[in-house]
């Protein structure tokens, strides 16, 4: 193994794996689905599932990608046969790339939003804006299919620009400093947020726990979004585990990449519903939540439209470390066959591309297409992934690496026999059964087939990749 492919300091792994858990996630995603599920039951199922699964979880992906120090669907296919598993289990990181490239796809569409924000913060045109203004700002939006390509074509052509390159040079340096500015400046709009909003109000909404308010479809957003916050399921924490040099120690690595990405969602969270409920303004409104909020908060404070551009900078920033380590397990696979680099960014890149049309169109022309109840292409990509994909992904790391693994392999990982007899206890038991429990009793009829169909799916494409595999090394010989 080279050196040069190893994190350089042993706080890179945890700067570049809160990069990638910190983003829109906590601060566009968290807020509109609280607000979507009614708020404190659904914070309270996020909470625990975040500690009780996803820091296992987490754990057990990091792990993987470091004891075989590759991209996870030849990482998984190794340590299987190294370990006389099914080479089948390979078949995790084909579903995760999969996954990652319908992520990517309304990421990036998402993330355009914060550009257009941003050139509206700095031309001055968000200052003292009111509600109904931002409201109408939004919709204005949402409705120009033209603005919203451009946006998200940029978005990609910025995320694709630093794959391309090669992740971890650039990225090591800009998290170091960029991610503590966005807390700070998150701590600074929490505090003129709840000047200018209702505080209390926001505090009780998400803090006020009444399990019997929480639909059973909230458990499992709930859940999914703790997948989704922390980068699990599809293969983020895989790779980048797999640059994470041996000493570090992985459960104090996934317990402070929880604790920091669980504050600066709660933290927004409180942010923008003091500024909601403040201005009257509806709580389950949907995705564009934050993006109706954040020009109230800026609207009175001095320097406002340096201020506003400057976070929305940061926020994109954050999407950036975050949609790269989407990008890049799908890109490791086929450089790790011998495929340039570049040319692998630039066809999966406009792949990604090319499914974000969807998202742009479901919030315009295609409003209206709803294929399955009322839920648009962006919907449907969001749930297939966050409840299904996500979670069977995430909770088949967790029982590989718990099952699989040989004993010495673990205490080579997890040194700490109560740490390690933990986590054994949580990846092999509570994470599979917790999220099996919650899939089967809030999965719907649709749901279940799409899970029936991506594992089929899955499977058949794992087969095809074996088949091809045992050509290849039969031709070698
Ligand atoms: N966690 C990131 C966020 O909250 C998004 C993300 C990065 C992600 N890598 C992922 C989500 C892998 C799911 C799987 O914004």
């Amino acid at each position: 193994m080279q050196n040069n492919n190893i994190w350089s300091h042993r706080w890179t792994f945890i700067l570049a794996a809160v990069g990638s858990a910190v983003g829109l996630g906590n601060l566009w995603k968290f807020p509109y689905i609280t607000g979507e599920y009614g708020g404190g039951a659904f914070v309270l199922v996020y909470l625990i599932t975040i500690f009780l699964i996803g820091v296992p979880v987490f754990m057990a992906e990091a792990m993987l990608g470091r004891k075989s120090r590759k991209s996870p669907v030849d990482g998984v296919t190794k340590l299987a046969r190294e370990n006389g598993a099914s080479p089948l289990w390979g078949s995790v990181g084909i579903m995760g790339a999969f996954t990652g490239v319908l992520i990517l796809s309304f990421y990036s569409v998402i993330a355009g939003w914060a550009i257009h924000y941003f050139v509206r913060f700095a031309s001055g045109a968000l200052v003292g804006i009111d509600a109904d203004a931002a409201g109408a700002e939004l919709g204005a939006l949402f409705a120009s299919a033209g603005s919203l390509t451009i946006y998200h074509t940029i978005f990609m052509l910025a995320t694709m620009l630093i794959i391309g390159l090669g992740v971890h040079k650039g990225l090591e340096r800009g998290v170091n400093v960029l991610l503590p500015l966005l807390f700070v400046m998150l701590f600074v709009v929490a505090i003129y947020a709840a000047m200018n909003g209702d505080f209390a109000a926001a505090a009780s909404f998400l803090f006020t726990f009444d399990l019997s308010k929480l639909s059973l479809e909230g458990w499992l957003a709930a859940l999914g979004h703790a997948f989704f916050t922390l980068s699990l399921g599809m293969g983020s924490i895989f790779v980048y585990g797999s640059y994470m040099s041996s000493e570090s120690s992985l459960a104090k690595t996934a317990v402070t990449v929880a604790l920091l990405d669980t504050a600066v969602a709660l933290v927004a969270g409180l942010a923008i519903f003091s500024l909601i409920f403040g201005n009257g303004l509806e709580a389950s409104q949907g995705p564009g939540l934050l993006f109706v909020s954040l020009p109230l908060a800026f609207a009175e404070m001095p320097g406002s439209a340096f201020f506003g551009a400057f976070f929305m900078l940061l926020v994109l920033f954050a999407a950036l470390s975050s949609s790269i380590s989407i990008l890049e397990p799908i890109v490791a696979f086929f450089v790790s066959r011998g495929r340039s680099r570049v040319l692998t960014t630039l066809v999966c890149g406009a792949g990604v591309w090319l499914v974000g049309m969807l998202t742009v169109l479901s919030f315009n022309h295609w409003a209206g297409f709803t294929p399955l109840y009322d839920w648009t292409l962006f919907d449907i990509f969001d749930k297939l992934t966050s409840k299904v994909t996500l979670p069977l992904g995430g909770v088949m790391l967790s029982l590989f690496a718990a099952w699989v693994l040989t004993k010495d392999a673990l205490v080579a990982q997890i040194p700490n026999a109560t740490v390690r007899q933990i986590w054994v206890l949580l990846a092999r038991f509570v994470a599979p059964l917790g999220v099996t429990f919650v899939m089967l009793t809030a999965l719907n009829v649709p749901q279940l087939w799409a899970l029936v169909a991506a594992i089929a799916f899955v499977g058949a494409v794992s087969v095809l990749q074996l088949i091809a595999s045992g050509r290849r090394r039969d031709s070698q010989v």
